[in-house]
């Protein structure tokens, strides 16, 4: 399927920041993984490499949109690949691609992607800005 391009993308793009496995307990009730799995996996992925730029406590304020491409077998590799797009005052936008690997087959795909905006805070929840 060429939805929106993303597919033409032969290899991620940023860095490797979490890899797991598809597990049974992640399907949705017709046995393909839950969107909603992936979508954290993604939010984790993000915040690895944002916490990191920022030093500190992030939060998650805002998600784009994202497609999801091909459904995600169990037992697959998952990958979340993060890479940083902007830095404002207390904010961090990455860009996250998830990339599975199917060992029923051995085939490598992207299966979705989306940008995250974390924001930097202080014990408090209050923003605080990211030293550049
Ligand atoms: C994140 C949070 C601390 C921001 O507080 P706030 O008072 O809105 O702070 P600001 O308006 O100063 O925004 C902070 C930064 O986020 C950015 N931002 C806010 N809303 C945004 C949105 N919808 N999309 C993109 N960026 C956004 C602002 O542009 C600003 O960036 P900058 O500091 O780099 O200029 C607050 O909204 C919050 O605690 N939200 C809940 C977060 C959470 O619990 N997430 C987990 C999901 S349940």
């Amino acid at each position: 399927m060429a939805m929106h391009g993303l597919d033409d993308d032969p290899t991620p793009n940023g860095e490797l920041t979490l890899q797991t496995l598809s597990m049974p307990a992640d399907t949705n009730p017709y046995g393909d993984i839950f969107g909603g799995w992936l979508m954290s996996q993604m939010d984790i992925g993000g915040a690895i490499l944002a916490q990191d730029i920022a030093r500190g406590r992030v939060t998650t304020v805002a998600v784009g949109s994202m497609v999801f491409l091909r459904p995600v077998p169990i037992g697959a590799t998952v990958s979340v690949y993060a890479e940083q797009v902007e830095v404002g005052r207390s904010s961090i936008r990455i860009m996250i691609e998830v990339w599975i690997k199917d060992h029923r087959n051995g085939e490598v795909a992207k299966v979705t992607e989306g940008e995250f905006v974390y924001v930097a805070i202080d014990d408090n929840g209050r923003t605080r800005p990211v030293q550049r």
